[in-house]
């Protein structure tokens, strides 16, 4: 049974825990009176994108890049959302920085793309230069310029932290610090061991969809029996427990056993060909032919043949994941990290997706960063990601995220339609709630209403 229960967490705002369907939030504003509604306007008004371009855009932590694109002194990478630029690079001494992306002269962006063995910032334009510690090196026909106070005119720096592989930055600088954004999720994490998993791709698609119309789609689970009803043969939807804190969320969703939703039970054999249907690559298991189901000895069970499996399929790449149960091996953990992150985590796989804004409400770019786990220590697996821009439906994500990707052009569509004025949310989908809550605040508007008493207004 999916619950939900809140309470309030001190300075840290509300906390949630999935408890009781009967219990109701104050504080997130869920209600098991009548439903929670968020008007539609705000996925497809150019007013409510420029809100959020000026009053949320610049002050959040952004996932920007991975530690893998900026290994070494010199490395560097663009990061672009909406129109702020970033530059983060790793400096001489090894330092992790970021900057805004622009020239103190006349504001030309200083960096494109990425790339490595940068000693120096210096503008196309007229040449000016700084170290890659922000500081000012050097200005070309300085004495036409007058008195110019190198202290003022050091590059401007941004926030950045990490959080595993993952480097986050923040325009503004009274933010909060990451770990106090990110919540209690490092900790919820902290068995995973995130700092263990490499970046090996990071594929960006552009989307038809407002960059919330995308990330909702990675915020509830709601949608499984709809989308993809292979799910439900391996993954017990109505017993995934949610936590969320203030600009954070999990959802920790048990894999291996049907839904209870799927009458009859279904039989090993057909948990068997979902489970291949799903996850081929992560198994190596013909998605069309996976074979009949494998024996269960005494004392096993299929969840736990499945979690041996993977074991032995990481033993032979030389990853250890004994240390994980076989319900660990076997539970997806999703975080979502406000405003525009979803971090997916099994103990043996990593992805992350991110939507950024596009040129209007009703496009996003998202990008996917997929990542495999490593050895512990094991520095030298250290290398650049590859990173490619492919057009929708080029590429496949796998069975589940392809379904995802294909909808999001009609859900964006649906959202213009004046007959439909609010969204109606459940209790299991606090987290597109939590979502609108921060938005909210950090736009200065009241909530969308508490009580649910204008579902269709
Ligand atoms: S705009 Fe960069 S040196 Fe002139
Ligand atoms: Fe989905």
């Amino acid at each position: 049974m999916t619950h939900i229960a809140a309470r309030s967490d001190g300075d840290r705002g509300t906390y949630v825990d999935i408890g009781s369907l009967r219990s109701r939030s104050e504080h997130a504003g869920v209600s098991d009176r009548r439903p929670i509604t968020v008007p539609a306007d705000r996925y497809i008004s150019t007013g409510f994108a420029a809100r959020e371009e000026q009053l949320m855009w610049p002050k959040v932590w952004q996932l920007a890049t991975t530690l893998d694109s900026v290994p070494a002194p010199g490395d560097y990478v663009e990061f672009t959302v909406g129109r702020l630029s970033a530059i983060v690079l790793r400096d001489q001494s090894g330092t992790l920085r970021a900057f805004q992306n622009v020239c103190l002269h006349r504001g030309i962006e200083l960096c494109h793309g990425s790339g490595e063995g940068l000693t120096e910032l210096r503008c196309q334009y007229h040449r000016w230069c700084w170290n890659l510690d922000g500081a000012l090196k050097e200005i070309p026909s300085r004495r036409d310029f007058g008195v110019i106070d190198n202290e003022e005119y050091g590059l401007r720096a941004l926030a950045v932290d990490t959080w595993g592989p993952l480097v986050f930055v923040n325009f503004d600088p009274d933010a909060m610090p990451l770990a106090e954004y990110l919540g209690g999720a490092p900790a919820d994490a902290a068995h995973q061991g995130l700092d263990d998993f490499r970046c090996r791709f990071q594929v960006t698609v552009p989307v038809p969809a407002n960059w919330k119309t995308t990330a909702d789609g990675f915020s509830e689970t709601l949608h499984v029996q709809g989308l993809h009803p292979e799910l439900l043969h391996i993954y017990d939807d109505l017993d995934s427990d949610q936590v969320a804190w203030t600009h954070a969320a999990r959802s920790r969703q048990p894999y291996g056993r049907p839904s209870p939703r799927i009458r009859p039970v279904p039989s090993d054999q057909e948990i068997w060909n979902a489970y291949a249907a799903v996850f081929s690559s992560r198994v190596g298991l013909d998605p069309a032919d996976p074979g009949p189901v494998p024996p269960i000895g005494e004392g096993q069970t299929l969840l736990s043949v499945m979690a041996d499996q993977l074991r032995a399929a990481r033993a032979a790449q030389g990853v250890d994941l004994d240390r994980f149960t076989d319900e660990q091996l076997m539970t997806l953990d999703q975080y979502n990290i406000f405003p525009n992150i979803t971090v997916l985590v099994f103990p043996d796989l990593l992805s992350v997706l991110r939507s950024r804004p596009g040129d209007t409400p009703d496009s996003c770019y998202l990008d996917a960063f997929q990542f495999d786990r490593v050895a512990p220590d094991d520095t030298a697996s250290r290398t650049k990601p590859l990173c490619v821009d492919v057009p929708l439906g080029e590429a496949s994500f796998g069975l589940v995220l392809d379904q995802d990707f294909a909808l999001l052009r009609h859900a964006q569509r649906g959202l213009h339609q004046p007959g439909l004025t609010r969204l109606t949310l459940a209790q299991e989908e606090i987290r597109v709630l939590n979502t609108h809550r921060n938005l909210e605040r950090y736009l200065g508007i009241e909530p969308s209403e508490i009580e649910g008493d204008h579902a269709f207004a």
